[in-house]
C-alpha cells in the first residue's frame, strides 16, 4: 500500500458551496452581531464550526436508510443497532437517544449526579456540565497540566486525568461526596486530545477503590482508539475494536453523541453493563425520548448508525481522518500560526492569545479571529475561549476567564478535501502576517445563562 496515501473513498455525490465577496461577508457579519452561530450556512464557503452531525454518509449508510423499520416497539433497526453497538462497546445494554446531550441528561438525572456532590472529569463537555449543574452537582476538570498548556512540549495524551488531583479531592471531601468520574474521549475542550489506556485503567482502579462509578463520554471513541494504537506501547497490533472494547471494560456506562464517530447526522447512545442502571435509563428515555427501542431516533437513522459505527472504526478511514487534521496543523505551523500541538482527533485549535497578543482576554481574541477568518475567506470556525467558557463568580458576578483561549477549526468527516484546508491555511497565514492591525471585541449581548451565551451572543468591533 506504499503509494495509497490518498482518501480511502471516492466521491459519488457533490453539494455545491457558494463563493462570496468580502463586502457580502462584512454585511452578513454585521447582521449576525459578529457571532458565527448566527450566520446562514449557505453563506459559508468552508464550514468548520463543528464536526458534529456534519459527516458525509457512505453508499452503504444511504442504502441502510432504506431498510429502516419504523415500528414503534421492537423494530428490526433497533436490533441491528444494538448488535453493532455491542460489537464496538463490548457492553450489553443499549438505549438510543435523539442525540448525545439526551444521554448526558439521562446519565446525570438521578443516576450519576447528586446535589452538592462532585463529578470529576478530564474536561467536561458543556452539555454534561449544564445537566450536572441544573441537578446541583459540582463538575470539576482535572485534566493533566500539560493539557492546558498550548505551548508545551509534545505529550501524546493531553486528555489524561491527573490522578493526584483526583486523589486529593477524594481525601479532602470524602469519597461519598464524589458521585461520578467522567472520562471524555477524546477530550474536546483542549484540542480533541486523546486519553491513554493506562490513564483510563488507573482512573478506573482509583475510582473502584472508593466505589465511585466511571462513565465514558465517548463521542470520539474511535479517534481515541486510533491514537492509543499509534502512540501507546503494546497496542500496535491490536484492532480498533479490541481497543474500544478494552477502553469500555474500565467503565460502567458510556454516553455517546453518535453525530461524531458514528458518522451520522443525528443520534445518541446510552450504553451500560449494569442492568439496574439500564432499567432506570429506559424509564427516563420513555418519558423524555421515546420508547426503549427507538429513544428519539427513527428506524432509518438507527440503521445508518449501525453501519456508521462500523465504518468509523475502520483503520484505513481513521488513518485518513487523523492525518487530514494533522495536514491542516502542519500547513498552519509552516506559516507560524500558533496551534495546540500535537493536533488532536477532530480539528485544529489555534491559540487566540498567542495569535493576537495585543488583545486581552476580556476583548475576546479568539472570537476576533473567528470573525477575521470568515471575513477574509468565508471559513467558519468556532470560539472556545473567553465567550464560550467564561463564567461569573456566583457571589460577586465578577467574570472568570478560562485557562484555554482558542479558535477551533473542526473538520467534518469525509466532507472536505485538502484543497479546502489549503484555503484555511492560506487565509490564516495572511491574517497572522497582518495580526498587528487587529483590535478586540466588545460583548454587547449575552443571554440569561452565561454558560450558553456563545450561541446567542452579540459583539461589536473595537
Ligand atoms: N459530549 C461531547 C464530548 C461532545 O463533543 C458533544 C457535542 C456532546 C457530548 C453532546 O452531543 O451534540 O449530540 O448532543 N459536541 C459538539 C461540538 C456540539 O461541536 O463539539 P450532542
Amino acid at each position: 500500500m506504499k503509494y495509497m496515501k490518498a482518501e480511502p473513498f471516492r466521491i459519488k455525490m457533490v453539494e455545491t458551496v457558494k463563493k462570496t465577496t468580502k463586502a457580502e461577508r462584512q454585511k452578513w457579519l454585521i447582521e449576525a452581531g459578529y457571532n458565527a452561530f448566527k450566520l446562514k450556512a449557505e453563506n459559508v464557503y468552508v464550514d468548520c464550526l463543528t464536526d458534529s452531525g456534519t459527516s458525509a454518509m457512505s453508499n452503504r449508510q444511504w442504502a441502510a436508510l432504506m431498510m429502516g423499520d419504523e415500528s414503534y416497539a421492537g423494530c428490526r433497526s433497533f436490533y441491528n443497532l444494538e448488535e453493532s453497538v455491542q460489537d464496538v462497546f463490548g457492553m450489553p445494554y443499549v438505549q438510543p437517544t435523539h442525540q448525545g446531550r439526551a444521554a448526558d441528561y439521562i446519565m446525570a438525572k438521578k443516576i450519576y449526579c447528586e446535589p452538592g456532590k462532585y463529578a470529576i472529569g478530564n474536561m467536561h463537555f458543556d452539555t454534561f456540565r449544564g445537566n450536572a449543574e441544573v441537578l446541583g452537582a459540582i463538575p470539576v476538570d482535572y485534566v493533566i497540566d500539560e493539557g492546558l498548556n498550548t505551548g508545551s512540549a509534545y505529550h501524546p495524551f493531553k486528555g489524561n486525568i491527573d490522578l493526584n488531583k483526583m486523589q486529593q479531592l477524594i481525601d479532602e471531601k470524602g469519597a461519598d461526596n464524589v458521585c461520578v468520574v467522567i472520562i471524555t474521549v477524546t477530550c474536546n475542550n483542549n484540542g480533541g486530545q486523546p486519553v491513554s489506556m493506562k490513564n483510563i485503567r488507573e482512573v478506573s482502579e482509583l475510582a473502584q477503590k472508593y466505589n465511585i462509578p466511571v462513565v465514558m463520554d465517548s463521542a470520539r471513541l474511535a479517534e481515541n482508539a486510533y491514537f492509543i494504537q499509534q502512540r501507546e506501547e503494546g497496542y500496535q497490533d491490536k484492532s480498533i475494536k479490541e481497543i474500544t472494547k478494552e477502553m469500555f471494560s474500565y467503565c460502567e456506562t458510556a454516553t455517546m453523541s453518535s453525530k461524531k464517530d458514528g458518522l451520522v447526522n443525528i443520534g445518541g447512545l446510552f450504553v451500560t453493563r449494569n442492568n439496574d442502571i439500564y432499567i432506570q435509563a429506559n424509564q427516563l428515555a420513555i418519558v423524555h425520548e421515546g420508547f426503549i427501542t427507538y429513544g428519539g431516533m427513527s428506524g432509518r437513522d438507527m440503521e445508518a448508525l449501525a453501519v456508521g459505527l462500523q465504518e468509523g472504526c475502520d483503520e484505513q478511514y481513521l488513518e485518513y481522518r487523523i492525518n487530514q487534521v494533522k495536514y491542516l496543523g502542519d500547513r498552519l505551523k509552516e506559516k507560524g500560526v500558533p496551534i495546540i500541538e500535537p493536533t488532536g482527533g477532530h480539528g485544529v485549535y489555534v491559540d487566540g492569545r498567542r495569535f493576537f497578543p495585543q488583545i486581552p482576554q476580556h476583548e475576546f481574541p479568539s472570537q476576533r479571529l473567528v470573525v477575521a477568518l470568515y471575513e477574509e475567506a468565508g471559513v467558519r470556525a468556532v470560539e472556545l475561549g473567553a465567550c464560550a467558557f467564561g463564567s461569573k463568580d456566583k457571589e460577586t458576578g465578577e467574570p472568570i476567564w478560562p485557562e484555554l483561549e482558542t479558535m477551533r477549526i473542526a473538520l467534518s468527516r469525509r466532507v472536505y478535501t485538502n484543497s479546502h484546508l489549503d484555503v484555511i491555511a492560506e487565509a490564516l497565514g495572511d491574517i497572522y502576517a497582518n495580526r498587528d492591525q487587529y483590535k478586540g471585541m466588545k460583548l454587547v449581548y449575552e443571554g440569561p445563562i452565561t454558560s450558553l451565551r456563545h450561541f446567542t451572543a452579540g459583539f461589536e468591533l473595537l
